[in-house]
């Protein structure tokens, strides 16, 4: 049992690790601005987790709020012995129209985190990389050691963290795990905690939920000429949950591994599933119809994006265990019982 620093803990990932975390017994405090998260989310993962989290709103570009937090654990005698960085800008269209602010808030703030740790002698960090920072790649499956390609300031910056961060294990006193997400989706089974996207969703899933709860009328499916099955495009779709519980894995496989260790998985499920794979999965698995109409393929789109999990699978003796019928009757569960997601 660890005291670990959440940073964005209140956001879709952040809430549903913080349950996995409280639930092996962890301590948790979670540093959030609560941008685009809501502190409901802690509320129920509490409940959920069966533990109590300390929650600070602050920014982490903020040195003084950071040095803060580390200080009040060193001084109530449970030093932060490891962070989970989930605080960042994830959408691509945004990151296009104002790169200025993705490198602000993903570089700069992660600078000013490892900074902070740096200073109290905590130096494990299990940071939210994205599967974006493999550009548009032509050979699949895809490994952690084909080069990053980024081609959108959100996968550019995220690309600058982790190098960042292996240049800090290569100095022999960090312990580093860069995880690469591909596409979470579905909820906690309880469906008392989920993914609240702000505004009209740009993502399929929660898209597709907001349909089902009669939010939306209807999916508009971004192209049906990629080459694939079905034409349309292939994501490699995997449960929350097993995404935080991989974050468990890889925090408790850091916490017991020598300095200078650099980790960097890929966490997927390795089955791509078309839009229409999805979208018949989800029609299947609740039983409520979803239109949709095929359109003009989305610009910076890539046909697939699939990856292969052995490397987490060997490394940390995680893989992804949930099955599409989970993520979409789960998924639903959140959406049907919080049909305005956290704002009641
Ligand atoms: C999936 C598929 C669309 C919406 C996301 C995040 C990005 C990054 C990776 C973290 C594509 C199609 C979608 C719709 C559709 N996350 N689609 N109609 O593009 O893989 O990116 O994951 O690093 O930040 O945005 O996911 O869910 O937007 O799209 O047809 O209304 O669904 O074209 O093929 P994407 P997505």
């Amino acid at each position: 049992m660890a005291s670990v620093l959440i940073t964005g803990g209140a956001g879709f990932i952040g809430s549903h690790t913080c349950v996995v975390l409280l639930e092996a017994g962890h301590e948790l405090v979670v540093l959030d601005d609560f941008s685009n998260s809501s502190p409901v989310a802690l509320e129920r993962a509490q409940l959920l987790g069966g533990g109590s989290i300390r929650c600070v709103r602050g920014d982490i570009r903020d040195p003084a709020c950071l040095n803060a937090i580390f200080a009040n654990a060193q001084a109530a005698d449970t030093p932060i012995e490891a962070v989970i960085h989930f605080a960042g800008l994830k959408a691509v269209g945004e990151s296009v129209a104002e790169p200025l602010r993705y490198w602000d808030v993903n570089l700069c703030g992660s600078r000013t985190l490892v900074a902070a740790m740096d200073a109290h002698h905590c130096r494990t960090l299990v940071f939210s990389s994205t599967s974006t920072i493999y550009g548009e790649p032509t050979r699949f499956p895809l490994v952690e050691t084909m080069a990053p390609a980024p081609i959108h300031p959100y996968a550019q910056s995220k690309w600058a963290v982790e190098q960042l961060l292996n240049a800090l294990a290569a100095t022999g006193s960090w312990r580093i795990a860069n995880l690469r997400y591909f596409n979470p989706v579905g909820a906690h089974p309880s469906g008392q905690i989920g993914e609240d996207p702000l505004g009209i969703p740009n993502n399929l899933f929660p898209f597709i939920t907001q349909i089902a709860a009669g939010r939306l009328e209807s999916l508009r499916v971004f192209g049906n000429d990629y080459p694939t099955h079905d034409g349309t495009g292939i994501r490699d779709y995997l449960h929350v949950m097993d995404l935080a519980e991989a974050h468990a894995h890889a925090l408790d496989h850091l916490l017991s591994a020598a300095p200078e260790t650099a980790l960097t998985l890929n966490l997927g499920t390795g089955q791509g599933l078309s839009v229409l794979d999805v979208v018949h999965g989800f029609e299947q698995a609740t039983g409520i119809s979803i239109l949709y109409s095929i359109c003009a393929r989305r610009p910076g789109d890539v046909p697939r994006l699939e990856c292969s999990p052995q490397l987490a699978e060997q490394t940390l003796g995680w893989t992804a265990k949930r099955s599409l019928a989970d993520m979409c009757r789960d998924g639903w569960a959140w959406q049907s019982a919080n049909p305005h997601g956290y704002r009641r």
